[in-house]
């Protein structure tokens, strides 16, 4: 007998089963008599005879390229496992690449999620992945087949018993559980926090089932890596956002002193930084430049920090000399400024903002595009609100007479490019008849009201409410 086991793993349960004579069989009727197995004994003696160690070689053999096929099937199996692992393993890192790439803090935080939850969509076999905020308040987002919304999240991660907010939650047999119908119909779930430090921004949920395969903990790390890279994003954006309230309350700060020393032109700073920003915005500036001139606005007269209150203040006209120093203002706010880095954008507008078009003005006397486009337009601006601004010693000017004077004075003091702008803002800006503002306001004011927010959205930018 020669038996062969036909699987090559332990459990040779599949044996093949040969009989061969292995020497000339003399008398079959007695082999028939001796073994139920040949049903035919008679011909027995016709049956070619096999040496036995070429039977052994044989079987031998064929053993050996059965146990060789089978290893190769084995290794196939886990090269296609392999293979199937690091096409998954490379989206993941793709993914991870294009976030890390993407989520510059001038990506909003809401786009940043909705992208990641696209990315996470495609890659992760479930039908629906949510980025939950912690804050009722804030928007949750959703990508793929609306399973559950982003409180019903809420509810299923407490329903699991998930007690601590900061732990990464998986379950794959939500049917097997007392939970309410629309709960077990999901099936698994996925919670990762979006956690930086001891700072909880919310949670990333995957729900459903696409395939047989359970979710595990390599879907549970990918979205721990996503949910870091989005919390980290978050903080930064927070901090960044920080700093700059923070740069823009220590401007105000500066600016709010001069404006506090004269009540004639309170608010006069940041009515001006408004209006030039406006400008800026209408002539179709970059953006951030838009930014620099509303700043530059803000700071145009820091320099009067420097001048002696008894002339800063003086209800009536200066002498040459008082004059002589007043126009120093520019250079003293050059040089409180010059030493802050950040500043140096802005500087051309303190400096340069009563320079005229026609060479005339000071300190430097330029002349037409020598003078800073940012400080043409400051210098536009502050005329503007100068104008319509009381005065001890002269009343309001009204509007139609300020235009005229800006109209006259184009490629004098002003550039007419600039001028151009402002009139048509304030042509615009329906002042007397739309703005419900206080009587005795300044042209300007209403003017700037009705042009809508600053740029920089900060908290305490936009609202002019309190000045008088
Ligand atoms: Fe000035």
């Amino acid at each position: 007998v020669l038996a062969i086991p036909l699987r090559a793993s332990n459990r040779s349960d599949l044996i093949a089963v040969g009989i061969f004579a292995v020497q000339p069989i003399t008398e079959p009727a007695d082999l028939e008599q001796e073994s139920p197995w040949f049903d035919d004994a008679k011909s027995l003696h016709q049956v070619p005879y096999c040496d036995p160690k070429l039977l052994l070689q044989l079987g031998e053999a064929v053993t050996a390229t059965i146990y060789e096929r089978a290893q190769l099937s084995i290794r196939e199996a886990e090269l296609k496992q392999l293979a199937g692992q690091l096409t998954r393993n490379y989206e993941e890192i793709t993914m991870l690449h294009q976030l890390a790439r993407d989520a510059q803090i001038s990506l909003g935080t809401g786009s940043l999620q909705q992208m990641t939850l696209s990315l996470l969509a495609e890659i992760l076999p479930v039908p629906q992945v949510v980025y939950v905020s912690r804050r009722t308040d804030e928007n949750s987002r959703s990508q793929g087949e609306p399973l559950l919304d982003a409180g019903r999240c809420r509810e299923l991660r407490k329903a699991l018993g998930s007690n601590s907010q900061r732990s990464v939650l998986v379950d794959n047999h939500l049917m097997d559980r007392r939970l309410p119908a629309q709960f077990a119909g999901v099936g698994r779930v996925i919670s990762v926090p979006v956690l930086e430090g001891k700072d909880l921004f919310g949670w990333l949920v995957a729900l459903g089932r696409k395939s047989d395969r359970d979710l595990g903990s390599v879907e549970a790390s990918l979205m721990s890596a996503v949910a870091s890279i989005l919390a980290t994003h978050q903080t930064n954006v927070q901090l960044y956002r920080d700093i700059k309230d923070l740069f823009l309350g220590v401007v105000r700060a500066l600016t709010s002193a001069i404006d506090a020393k004269d009540p004639y032109t309170s608010g006069h700073s940041e009515r001006v930084a408004r209006l030039s920003y406006q400008i800026a915005q209408r002539m179709g500036l970059p953006e951030d430049q838009q930014n620099k001139v509303y700043l530059s606005g803000l700071l145009h007269d820091v320099g009067k920090i420097g001048i002696r209150d008894s002339i800063l203040l003086k209800p009536g006209r200066l002498t040459d000399e008082e004059m002589a120093h007043m126009k120093q203002h520019p250079c003293i706010g050059y040089d409180i400024l010059s030493p802050v880095r950040q500043l140096q954008p802005v500087l051309s507008g303190v400096r340069s903002h009563h320079e005229n078009f026609d060479g005339t003005g000071y300190p430097d006397g330029l002349r037409g595009d020598e003078i800073s486009l940012m400080a043409r337009i400051v210098s536009a601006a502050d005329s503007y609100d100068a104008m319509s601004s009381g005065r001890p010693y002269r009343p309001t000017l009204e509007q139609r007479e300020i235009m005229q004077i800006m109209r006259n004075g184009c490629d004098q003091q002003w550039d007419r490019s600039v001028v151009t702008v402002l009139l048509s803002i304030l042509e615009e800006s329906d002042v007397e008849e739309t703005l419900n503002v206080a009587p005795g306001a300044s042209h300007a004011r209403k003017v700037i009201n009705a042009i809508g927010p600053t740029p920089w959205q900060s908290s305490e930018a936009v609202n002019l409410a309190p000045l008088r």
